[in-house]
């Protein structure tokens, strides 16, 4: 894994959208999955910018969904789905034909997730995984402790999920209980995967993923065995005096 500290959030914004249009402008039908949650929201606003400047296209992209909640509708204003829909794909101009969802009010769910890991596998894995950190080390909602090879499924949200999650829409009873996530197995495969990290309230979490063991107590930990891997976290985050690592 490499590390790069980035000075506050904005800089890390900036280096997470150059990686990503470096991304776009080697291949411009990259297979992308793309967190939700606010850590990436600085990259995607840098990246819109840079395509109403026309600096990058991203039309032809095949955009995954990482998660969602279960019995929640695109329409309802905690969907994940509705928050990738106005933070990412359409600033960024990606017709819903490219972009393959988790649909949390499906009737037949495995079905969903099966059908979900066929078309990442169709689609040669994804090129670029954009991730943020839980505060519980979740990668998408894969919880601890989630195995490497966890296939996309249904999951049960941990309490710390429950009540990190509830920042977003004020009230703890207002989080879904249940959810939708891509599994381990295809994110730790992904070509490329850029880790965002922002704040001190991550800095205990980072350095378990960083310098603890890879175990699926610590579900990002599992990165490590895996190539093609940046984090990016900001001096909040990874701590000034703390050495950089990485490798
Ligand atoms: C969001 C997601 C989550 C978040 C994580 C960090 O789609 O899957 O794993 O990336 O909880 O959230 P923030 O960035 O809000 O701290």
């Amino acid at each position: 894994m490499d590390l790069i500290v980035t000075a506050d959030y904005a800089a890390l914004s900036r280096t997470a959208a150059d990686r990503i249009a470096e991304t776009i402008a080697a291949n411009p039908t990259a297979a992308i999955v793309a967190a939700t949650g606010d850590t990436p929201m600085g990259a995607y606003r840098e990246l819109a910018a840079r395509r109403r400047r026309d600096a990058i296209r991203t039309d032809r992209l095949r955009v995954f969904q990482l998660d969602e909640y279960l019995g929640i509708g695109p329409e309802d204003r905690r969907s994940l789905y509705g928050w990738m829909e106005r933070a990412f794909l359409a600033p960024l101009g990606i017709p819903a034909a490219r972009v393959v969802r988790l649909n949390g009010t499906a009737s037949d769910l495995a079905a969903t997730c099966r059908a979900y890991d066929e078309t990442v596998c169709a689609a040669g894995g994804f090129d670029l995984a954009i991730l943020g950190l839980g505060p519980n080390g979740h990668l998408g909602f894969n919880e601890p402790p989630t195995a490497p090879d966890a296939p996309t499924r249904v999951v049960d949200l941990t309490p710390e999920s429950v009540a990190s999650n509830a920042r977003y829409w004020g009230d703890p009873e207002e989080v879904p209980r249940r959810a939708l996530t891509a599994g381990m197995e295809v994110l730790l495969a992904a070509r490329q995967t850029l880790l965002l990290v922002s704040g001190a309230s991550k800095r205990a979490i980072l350095h378990r993923v960083v310098d603890g063991p890879a175990v699926s107590d610590v579900p990002a930990s599992l990165l490590q065995r895996s190539a093609g891997v940046t984090i990016l976290a900001d001096e909040a985050a990874w701590g000034v005096n703390s050495a950089v690592g990485g490798g």
